[in-house]
């Protein structure tokens, strides 16, 4: 039958090319009605090498079209990076008035990274390469160019890094040509492994205010020892940015890693990851491809009693695929499908008193299970048969839970070889792989501390963002 053909791991709705390796997102971009993603992709194997940026298009973030290879290697291959619509033809590259997609991608070769550029004037649909590097200090690690338009300023900002330094390194230009060093951030936060992929944005919180986040992943030296993502709100002045917080995780799960936002995208920030870690990424036990993304997440900012923190919540497209529902009030046991993925949501009032446990099952036993407990959020992910030679796979990913607030939620997306829990309205959040030793069946959920019959769940399948 085609469900015992289709691989157990294969994701029912997150994206994942149809064969062969994919890391980092790359070029997001929103450009004629259509999301943009491209991304790391070896089209010769499920391994990591010969770097070509892959292509997907999607018109609701949900369900994606895998399209041509759109920049394959050259003489180097081609590193991460991003995409801008140069809407007033700054770099000269567009005709008949027609604005370009200009891309800046390091280019990669064993002794040196420098930025380069390619364009397109028909939509992403064909890149021409643009000669030789417009960003070459002559070093073998600088890399990730993420480029935005500075409507104050009237210029183009890159943000790229150097990784061994930890530094991120702030780039203007008017022209995406010719760029001018603005300022250096860093050594800063967590320095425990090289920085990559910087990300630097601004966002608005509930009352209107302004912040400025940057985003840089580090690897290894994450939460959990292997690769992660930090970020500090601040300020950005057309110049330098400047924290105004702490260094925090992302995400804090095992499997979030060089996050982009989509350039371009009116009146939201939107971005995406690649839902994996360096650890293991190179031995996860899929067939034929490796590598999914993470669910497109909205990004905002909560003004907290202990200070404004980034809050990520799965964009509200996703709800398109829901299909059945079902309700319950107190503890129980709710069967899923096999052959689908699951929503689940689960509110209640007043955080600290509550105690859940949601425990995942297949016929083997217990695969993953998400608690709260004393104001703590944690996803245990035991080793199972086929993870046992995945370094740093098995653990308890935790993180502390906002008690301030007196409505809770928790929003799960359990797919065939991942869990995303959101808490606390996107305060919280962790994002895993998982590698069941069968397929999970059903979920037993909870309650202590509290009334279990003022608990509210709700249960959705999914239907598949692939078609049939
Ligand atoms: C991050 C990264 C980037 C680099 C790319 C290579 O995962 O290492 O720094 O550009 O992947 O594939």
């Amino acid at each position: 039958s085609t469900t015992s053909e289709r691989e157990q791991y294969r994701p029912h709705i997150h994206y994942a090319p149809a064969a062969n390796w994919m890391n980092d997102p790359n070029g997001l971009v929103y450009f004629g009605g259509l999301y943009h993603l491209y991304y790391q992709y070896n089209p010769y194997a499920s391994s990591h090498g010969n770097l070509h940026w892959g292509r997907a298009t999607s018109t609701d973030l949900v369900h994606w079209e895998e399209q041509d290879v759109a920049l394959p290697e050259r003489e180097h291959q081609i590193f991460s990076g991003s995409a801008v619509v140069d809407w007033h033809n700054t770099s000269g590259f567009g005709k008949g008035g027609r604005p370009p997609l200009v891309a800046c991608y390091t280019g990669h070769t064993a002794d040196n990274q420098a930025q380069f550029l390619a364009y397109s004037l028909d939509q992403g649909e064909t890149w021409t390469y643009h000669g030789g590097p417009v960003l070459d200090v002559g070093k073998t690690d600088f890399r990730d160019p993420k480029v935005f338009w500075h409507a104050k300023s009237r210029r183009w900002i890159m943000v790229v890094v150097h990784p061994v330094e930890r530094q991120v390194e702030l780039y203007g230009s008017f022209n995406l040509q010719d760029w001018e060093s603005l300022s250096v951030f860093g050594p800063a936060g967590a320095t425990g492994g090289i920085w990559e992929v910087p990300e630097l944005f601004p966002l608005h919180d509930e009352a209107g205010r302004l912040y400025w986040v940057l985003k840089v992943d580090l690897n290894p030296g994450g939460p959990y020892g292997g690769s992660g993502a930090q970020y500090w709100l601040g300020d950005f002045d057309g110049q330098a940015f400047t924290a105004t917080t702490p260094a925090r995780w992302v995400d804090h799960g095992n499997d979030f890693y060089a996050a982009l936002t989509w350039n371009d995208l009116p009146d939201r920030r939107v971005w995406l990851a690649w839902m994996s870690n360096w650890q293991y990424a190179h031995d996860v036990p899929t067939q034929g491809w490796r590598g999914a993304m993470v669910l497109p997440r909205e990004l905002g900012v909560c003004a907290d009693p202990h200070g404004p923190v980034l809050a990520q919540r799965p964009v509200p497209e996703l709800q398109a695929l829901r299909q059945a529902k079902t309700v319950r009030q107190g503890d129980g046991i709710f069967s899923l499908s096999p052959h689908q993925a699951h929503e689940l949501l689960i509110r209640w009032p007043a955080m600290p008193a509550a105690e859940v446990k949601l425990e995942f099952r297949s016929e083997a036993g217990s695969e993953v299970s998400v608690e709260v407990r004393s104001g703590e959020l944690w996803v245990r992910r035991p080793v199972t048969l086929v993870t046992s030679s995945l370094d740093g796979y098995p653990g308890d990913h935790r993180a502390e839970l906002p008690l301030h607030l007196d409505q809770f939620d928790l929003q799960i997306f359990l797919d065939a070889s991942s869990i995303e829990v959101f808490a606390g309205d996107g305060r919280v959040v962790i994002s895993d792989l998982l590698f069941p030793s069968e397929q999970i069946r059903e979920v037993d959920i909870q309650f202590g501390g509290s009334d279990p019959l003022s608990m509210e769940v709700e249960v959705w399948s999914l239907k598949s963002s692939y078609g049939v």
